[in-house]
């Protein structure tokens, strides 16, 4: 029994000496330490041995097992350092070799642009205001003073969503900001319906138009609404206003002129235009020879407006202008396609 010890020993050891990896040694420690290894089946077997040799054989086998448990220990330790060397080698690191560049992200310019002109009516005492993209014909058309049959409309073709019960009041995308002014004075009105307080805000925000897309129209583009109500708000306002904030956005030399016009929702309207910042006035390609950049339309708030909004048109006046930040790049940088803004081309957008 003795001897057998010896060999179970000399076999394992031996044969443990070969072994380089974690699935091995785990297969060797259950053929050699496990409940069925030869091993313990002589400690099993101890009971059916006499009197005399039991305490022979069983300190025998219990030496056996500590020196099997302590060499299994040690190759485990062995074989956990070489692969830690070996991961340190394979994953050697070269602090010296240069980095590699990171690519910056930009903001896209039309984004760049809504910021100059937000932080420019900021600094001028406006709110910024955000209205909803998805909108009803009511407050898009109705309110704004068209009816729903006024040739007025034809200025902008609609993408409608079609909706089953909804023909006299169906839902769309905004074709413009101004509904927005509808929302805005509703909201202030009802903090204080008997004196609605004092409005100053601009309401940025993407548009959406039904248009054969070219060089010169898109389906979609930003534009910046400004809106101001409140008691004695006259024309000379609005003059003042936008004139001052033409300076602070194409430079303190820059003149402005007001035309009349026409829009639904304002009474008297107008258009604004610069002075071309490319030639100066003189006249180029940019301005068509006239010296002028159309910037904006703009007008006195209709009364009917100010009404539907919550204001009584009696107490109350107000101004209101519309203007387009991606024109405004168009014009400064003499980008000639509307189309590249959406076009999502890094050759253009990585000049911004
Ligand atoms: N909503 C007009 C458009 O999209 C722009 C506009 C003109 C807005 C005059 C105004 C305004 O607030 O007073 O063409």
């Amino acid at each position: 029994m003795l001897d057998k010890l010896n060999e179970i020993e000399k076999t394992a050891l031996e044969s443990l000496q070969s072994i380089t990896d974690q699935a091995a040694l785990e297969a060797w420690r259950v053929a050699n330490l496990g409940r069925s290894s030869p091993l313990m089946q002589v400690f099993t077997g101890l009971g059916k041995l006499s009197k005399e040799e039991r305490p022979t054989v069983g300190a025998a086998a219990n030496r056996v097992k500590t020196a099997l448990e302590s060499a299994w220990e040690e190759r485990a330790q062995a074989i956990k350092e070489a692969a830690l060397a070996k991961s340190l080698e394979e994953e050697a690191l070269d602090v010296t070799l240069p980095g590699r560049a990171v690519r910056v992200g930009r903001l896209h310019p039309s984004t760049q642009q809504l910021r100059r002109v937000l932080d420019i009516l900021a600094e001028m005492g406006f709110q910024v205001y955000t209205s909803r993209e998805i909108e009803t014909d009511e407050v898009n058309y109705q309110l704004l003073n068209f009816p729903p049959d006024h040739p007025a409309r034809d200025m902008q073709d609609t993408f409608f969503v079609r909706a089953e019960g909804r023909e006299d009041n169906p839902i769309l995308l905004r074709t413009h900001t101004s509904p927005g002014q509808i929302h805005a004075m509703r909201e202030y009105a009802a903090m204080n319906p008997e004196n609605p307080p004092p409005i100053r805000i601009a309401l940025p925000g993407m548009c959406f138009r039904f248009e054969q897309i070219t060089a010169r129209s898109e389906i979609q583009f930003n534009q910046v609404e400004g809106l101001v109500v409140g008691k004695n708000i006259t024309f000379a306002d609005l003059k003042g206003t936008l004139s001052d904030f033409a300076r602070r956005m194409f430079g303190r030399h820059a003149r402005t002129r007001f035309r009349a016009s026409y829009f639904p929702f304002t009474e008297p309207s107008a258009e604004m235009d610069v002075e071309c910042f490319v030639c100066g006035g003189k006249g180029c390609s940019v301005c068509k020879n006239s010296g002028w950049l159309e910037i904006l339309g703009c007008g006195m708030v209709h009364p009917i407006v100010l009404q539907n909004g919550g204001y009584d048109p009696t107490r109350y006046s107000g101004y209101a202008w519309g203007m387009g930040p991606e024109r405004q790049l168009m014009l400064r940088y003499r980008i000639d396609d509307i189309r590249y803004f959406w076009g999502n081309d890094l050759r253009f957008l990585e000049q911004f």
